[in-house]
């Protein structure tokens, strides 16, 4: 038999290595030697999808018309609930032109590049980030330019020195992995940006609802003008515990969701409609799930954080989100401190892992008990 060697694309080829691996592999090991690891790592809900919603699935997942191939597009029973849900909080949307359903906001993210992007096109992209937009601008050909995230600007990119030949700009508020928030003033200097200089914006909101203190996060299309240059790619993993589930949504200027559409309806066929109609009661129904899940998450956010100062660190509490940003107490690099958070018990995301402006802080997540989070808090006190 001839052995196919497999030649990766240069594309492939490109793209950054995953540091992620080394930390998941010793966390491995140090399991199979017995040590009890906390992971603080991941950004996964720790609890279940709210009962009702899984229950809509099980009788969703009865009906024969459901086992048939959907629409890439989504139903337009969910997308008319992805507009009511939207009207509620933020802007009225048209759910034929203006909403279109994603197989999990990644998706979406990952894909919306191959529709405006070509050869060498820039893709400005904040550093820190989650890391698809600059993956999926590199899959796309295109050149990812970074915009710093640093503190002494809250975490916010400074528009006025972003490259204004870029095609598509990607911003992410409430932040990960900053945690950071951003108010209509920032969003309507980034619509400025864009219409002065024909650029795309992709607002990524998987946080928006994520919020504490009695703070509400605005979304990017309820600045004005934002419609004309923009969409918002949002999600139901977070809010309603959903991550496995694969179900989100692109929002926002009807000719960049009919570019969306149009590669998604070539590569994919789109959500299992059990989940859409899951997904339906999940944003018409009881909302008090997503009440109950700030009030967890609060709670834990200030266990750790206090937790931390009390041990000498110096945290910010966020407003938003399920996770910690917080500042390397002792200076070192974020990978090395990472790997001794870890030979102490405590896994957590160095920050170089988002990007070069990551370093010098390491990524905590409020996914776990508070219980758990106390612990970790004892083992971090032996660290530094
Ligand atoms: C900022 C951000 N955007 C998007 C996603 C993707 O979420 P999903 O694909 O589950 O909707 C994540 C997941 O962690 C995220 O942190």
């Amino acid at each position: 038999m001839v052995k196919v060697i497999a030649k990766y694309s240069p594309r492939l080829d490109v793209l950054p290595p995953y540091l992620f691996a080394r930390i998941d592999a010793l966390k491995a090991e140090k399991e199979v030697q017995g040590l009890n690891v906390i992971d603080l790592g991941v950004g996964d809900p720790d609890q279940p999808t709210p009962p009702h919603i899984v229950n809509s699935l099980l009788s969703a997942a009865h009906k024969g018309v459901n086992h048939r191939y959907p629409a890439s597009e989504g139903m337009l029973s969910y997308r008319e609930a992805v507009s009511e849900w939207y009207a509620k909080k933020h802007i009225a949307l048209d759910p034929t032109s203006e909403v279109l359903a994603l197989i999990g906001s990644k998706e979406g993210l990952a894909h919306l590049p191959l529709a405006f992007i070509g050869r060498g096109d820039k893709v400005l992209v904040p550093d820190p980030a989650y890391p698809v937009y600059k993956i999926a601008a590199i899959l796309a050909d295109g050149k990812p330019i970074s915009m710093p995230l640093t503190a002494d600007s809250g975490f916010l990119p400074n528009i006025d020195k972003a490259a204004a030949d870029a095609k598509l700009l990607f911003i992410n508020y409430p932040n990960n992995p900053t945690a950071a928030v951003a108010n209509d003033a920032f969003f309507r200097n980034v619509v400025d940006f864009a219409s002065d200089n024909d650029v795309i914006v992709c607002h990524d909101g998987a946080y928006l609802e994520l919020t504490y203190d009695g703070y509400r996060a605005p979304s990017f299309l309820s600045v004005r003008g934002a419609m004309d240059v923009g969409i918002e790619v949002n999600s139901l993993s977070k809010t309603y515990n959903m991550t496995g589930w694969r179900m989100g949504f692109a929002v926002g200027n009807a000719d960049v969701i009919a570019g969306l559409r149009k590669v998604k309806s070539n590569l994919d066929s789109g959500a299992f409609q059990a989940v859409q109609e899951a997904g339906i009661t999940a944003m018409a129904g009881p909302q008090d799930s997503v009440d109950t899940l700030r009030r967890l998450y609060a709670e834990r956010r200030d266990v750790l954080v206090d937790g931390l100062n009390d041990i000498g660190w110096s945290v910010d509490k966020p407003k938003a989100t399920f996770y910690v940003w917080a500042p390397i107490p002792d200076g070192s690099p974020s990978l090395e401190f990472s790997l001794k958070l870890l030979d102490a018990g405590v896994v957590a995301t160095p920050g170089i892992g988002f990007g070069d402006y990551g370093e010098g802080y390491i990524r905590f997540a409020l996914t776990v008990p508070v219980g758990m989070i106390e612990e970790a808090v004892r083992r971090l006190a032996e660290v530094v």
